[in-house]
């Protein structure tokens, strides 16, 4: 799933183009939760939207159920982006008055989620002082508008105030939703703050040295750079990070605590050690293979050639994933592969019985290894959510909120199952 939209659809003839938004943000794997102003029953049926959405539609601010299931203000945080579309005169001036006068109003009250307007109006309301007023409030408290635009309406005349179409609306909306506004590789979309509050969040990253003996090593090219970012991201998130790190030379980021490792034995023990965790993160290349017969002090070479007895270190997250007890909500893995990229994520998801893989491309052609840029598929038991070529901070950000979007869904699904039995 690519994001949830929380759909407003206020009272106007324009109300049947939100019916095909709805189509549209479905189409592109976001989820979409119709709320329907009491205007906006007499143009679309609660029944159309909840049948193209495939959810309940929320129409009222005093029913009993809905306060008990989810209250107005989860509902007003439940969802990644807030659209009214099509945002009235009178909805956009109770709106920018603050009123809490209904369901719609209440959540746009409430709501810590970016907002997203589609006006559609009467050419004279549209330019009315009063309504150019609202707009202009709306704007200074931080609401998106896209359109409206001019042309023919229903009332007969032409003008300003017919609502964007819903493909343009789609493109606003995707450029505003996280994880998916990365198609457009545009403007990044507003950050959801506070999506990962209360929340910590584990990651590995670097490399891992696998001593011979006192002064040497084995080891891996990984420059830790993914990892970092990702903790970064997760940091502004407002997550309680804590970094496991092999061998890097990466400034230490503020705001994160860093437990320095150098094997992968001591890997797995600063991540035991740090359990629980909401979401882990595994983004270290970790040593298959350790030298079994590691020596004390330094080799010598008068010694003779040494032989060096391999045996396989432990797999951190597949131990993790695979705990029955304090394994982290959400734990995510990396796969860089060259060949059958998918197929070989979709292998490891299963054998590591991870929440999700992150696949990356790291065939020559892609030019990954080095590169700034990166190509991502995230493979989950749902599918495959392929993005396009982005760069790597921008990956470690739709990323973090990614897991965070899972962690969430994971908890409310976790408390529903909780509540049932
Ligand atoms: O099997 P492979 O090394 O390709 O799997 C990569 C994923 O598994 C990465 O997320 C890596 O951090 C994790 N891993 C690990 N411990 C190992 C090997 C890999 O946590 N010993």
């Amino acid at each position: 799933m690519n994001g949830r939209v929380l759909l407003i659809i206020g009272g106007g003839i324009a109300a049947y183009k939100s019916l095909e938004l709805i189509r549209l943000l479905k189409r592109k794997g976001i989820a979409v939760t119709p709320l329907l102003t009491k205007a906006g029953e007499r143009f679309v049926t609660p029944m159309s939207a909840a049948a193209l959405a495939g959810e309940k539609v929320h129409d009222d601010l005093f029913s009993l159920t809905d306060e008990v299931e989810m209250g107005h203000i989860e509902l007003s945080r439940a969802a990644d982006l807030i659209v009214v579309a099509p945002a009235t005169a009178d909805l956009m001036a109770r709106a920018a008055a603050g009123l809490a006068s209904d369901l719609a109003t209440t959540v746009l009250l409430a709501t810590d989620k970016p907002v997203l307007m589609a006006p559609a109006m009467n050419v004279r309301m549209w330019g009315h002082p009063a309504t150019q007023r609202n707009l202009e409030r709306l704007k200074a408290d931080g609401v998106h508008f896209a359109g409206p635009e001019e042309g023919d309406m229903a009332c007969g005349e032409h003008g300003m105030g017919r609502m964007a179409e819903p493909q343009t609306l789609l493109e606003a909306i995707l450029d505003m939703l996280p994880g998916t506004g990365a198609e457009n590789g545009t403007a990044a979309p507003a950050l959801p703050e506070g999506l990962l509050s209360g929340a910590k969040v584990l990651i590995t990253a670097g490399p891992t040295h696998e001593p011979l003996d006192a002064v040497r090593y084995i080891a891996n090219r990984s420059s830790g750079r993914q990892g970092y970012a990702l903790a970064e991201a997760a940091r502004d998130l407002g997550a309680r990070v804590v970094l496991v790190s092999g061998p890097v030379s990466l400034p230490v980021p503020e705001g994160i605590e860093i437990i320095p490792v150098e094997t992968a034995r001591e890997m797995l023990q600063a991540v035991r050690d740090e359990l629980p965790a909401d979401i882990a993160v595994f983004a270290a290349a970790v040593a298959d293979w350790r030298v079994e017969n590691a020596a004390a002090g330094k080799m010598k070479k008068e010694q003779g050639t040494p032989r060096l007895n391999l045996v396989p270190n432990p797999d951190i997250l597949a131990t993790v994933a695979g705990m029955e007890k304090g394994r982290p909500t959400i734990v995510a893995g990396f796969a860089a592969e060259t060949d059958d990229v998918i197929d070989n994520a979709r292998r490891k998801l299963q054998a590591k019985k991870a929440d999700i893989i992150v696949a990356n491309d790291v065939s020559p052609q892609q030019d990954v290894f080095g590169g700034a840029e990166n190509t991502v598929h995230l493979i989950t038991a749902q599918g495959v959510d392929s993005w396009p070529r982005m760069d790597k901070q921008r990956v470690a950000e739709h990323l973090m909120r990614h897991l965070a979007r899972m962690w969430r869904d994971a908890k409310r699904s976790r408390a529903a199952e909780q509540a049932d039995s």
